[in-house]
């Protein structure tokens, strides 16, 4: 695949068929994500794969209850995330209510969930190399996916439920839930353009240049 389509349309997929992920294509898209750069060359990761059924059951009521408390959060007010223009963005986020509820409701179909852990993640930077990896040979495979944090609020009964020895400093990252998609990998197009999120030389001075569109698009795919 070109490297463009699988940076350009690796967009979150939260509809998704519940044929089973094949134990060869996990093995693919791990082998890939583990390529991924980290500090030092530690590799203080983990990656749980969960496919059983009475777990995801579970898991799926403990998602529902966390999706509650950050929406709460949300409507208060107090999610740092959250704290960007409600007019622009509320066709955005209208879109990604209305699929995570989906989400929600289908989420023991979900064929599989890899639980990402790490020691020392370095504020994030340490572990999200290998999740973008992750996600983008799971693109490579044709297989979608969604990256969800949600469950920090629970994280404590989920490294229970998981058997992760928190002792030993692993901390939850993220859960991503994996499958082959409903719907067709589309442009990430809803975003900042270039020039509103760049500047050159010092902060907030114009760029050098407006890009008023992706400068990738399906025309120009060789893949
Ligand atoms: C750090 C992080 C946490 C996220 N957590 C969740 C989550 O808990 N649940 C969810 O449905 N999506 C989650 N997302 C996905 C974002 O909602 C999604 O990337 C964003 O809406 C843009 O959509 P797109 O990637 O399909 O273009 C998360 C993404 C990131 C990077």
């Amino acid at each position: 695949m070109d490297l463009h389509r699988a940076l350009y349309t690796t967009r979150m997929m939260r509809r998704m068929r519940p044929d089973p992920v094949p134990l060869e294509a996990q093995c693919r898209i791990l082998d890939a994500a583990i390529r991924a750069p980290n500090g030092g060359n530690a590799q203080r990761w983990h990656f749980l794969a969960v496919d059983d059924l009475a777990l995801k059951q579970q898991l799926a009521e403990l998602y529902r209850e966390c999706t509650e408390r950050e929406y709460a959060e949300f409507a208060a007010g107090t999610l740092a995330h959250t704290l960007h223009d409600p007019d622009e963005h509320a066709e955005s986020l209208r879109r990604i209510m209305a699929s995570a509820q989906y989400f929600i409701d289908h989420f023991t179909e979900i064929p599989l969930l890899i639980f990402v852990f790490s020691i020392d993640d370095h504020g994030g930077a340490n572990i999200y190399p290998a999740i973008w990896s992750l996600l983008l040979a799971a693109r490579a495979e044709g297989i979608g996916g969604v990256l969800t944090t949600v469950l920090r609020y629970e994280e404590e009964q989920v490294t229970q439920m998981l058997g992760v020895p928190t002792e030993a400093g692993w901390r939850m990252n993220a859960m991503l839930a994996l499958g082959y998609p409903r719907g067709r990998w589309g442009v990430a197009s809803d975003r900042h353009p270039v020039h509103r999120v760049a500047s050159r030389n010092r902060w907030g001075e114009y760029f050098g240049a407006t890009v008023d569109r992706p400068l990738w698009n399906d025309d120009n795919a060789d893949a």
